[in-house]
């Protein structure tokens, strides 16, 4: 196997040709925040939240292949300044509830704001308008709290290939939902919560309340869900 040789924050390493940075540095036990990536299911590198410092330049070490010579520092004060921009940026497009989120406390971007230190919004400007989607028995969506991340999408269409949700419109409007702006209820949706667990913030989030399952299942759309089992049309 062709092996190449860098160095991480000073730190010698031998990798197998192909290997990202990213994955080099947590072989060593170096964190690199991440939001987008998810493990052999998701690396759009469109977050920025894993940028490193290589030479003059700021690189997404998710998507950045290791190579001879390379000499990479992940934590310098440019490093950690252009981190906290690029959450300070999502931040100023992200529905503000944090203290009443089902994700408090389990939200990937609140932990990532407090270790970067962001006390305060500090860009202010056009906010997203989405929906909130609660017309299926199990899954809510709230497109406010997205962060564009695509976790979701790759999960359920490529793990899951189920395919319910994906990519519609483009720059500041774009954002995740089924197919023609459909409600959830009316796609192929299986119910099976994976894109939940996907999910690094609150834009996807188990209904919690009885009483909001049984309104989705006697509204237009009907589904009884029979475990992980394609849905089931019933009436
Ligand atoms: Fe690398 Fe999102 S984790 S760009």
């Amino acid at each position: 196997m062709e092996m190449v040789k860098f160095k991480i924050d000073g730190i010698e390493l031998e990798v197998p040709k192909g290997t990202t940075v990213l994955e080099a540095a947590r072989k060593i036990g170096i964190e690199i925040p991440t939001l987008c990536y998810l493990k052999d299911v998701n690396n759009p590198a469109s977050c920025r939240a894993c940028l490193v410092e290589v030479g003059p330049r700021l690189i997404a070490s998710c998507a950045l292949v290791a190579e001879n010579n390379m000499d990479v520092k992940t934590n310098t004060q440019k490093v950690r300044d252009a981190r906290k921009t690029v959450v300070e940026l999502l931040l100023s497009n992200h529905k503000r509830e944090c203290t009443t989120c089902i994700r408090s406390e389990n939200c990937e971007l609140q932990k990532l704001a407090k270790e970067l230190n962001i006390r305060d919004i500090k860009y202010e400007g056009e906010r997203t308008k989405g929906i909130i989607d609660d017309s299926s028995t199990s899954v809510v969506r709230d497109q406010e709290k997205c962060i564009l991340c695509g976790r979701c999408i790759s999960t359920c269409g490529n793990v899951q290939t189920v395919h319910a949700i994906g990519w519609a419109r483009r720059g500041f409007a774009t954002n995740v939902t089924p197919a023609y702006d459909r409600a959830l209820s009316e796609t192929v949706c299986v119910n099976c919560g994976q894109c939940i667990i996907a999910c690094p913030v609150g834009a996807l989030h188990e209904k919690e309340n009885i009483k909001d399952v049984w309104k989705a299942l006697n509204d237009k759309e009907k589904y009884v869900v029979v475990q992980t089992a394609p849905a089931v049309r019933v009436a």
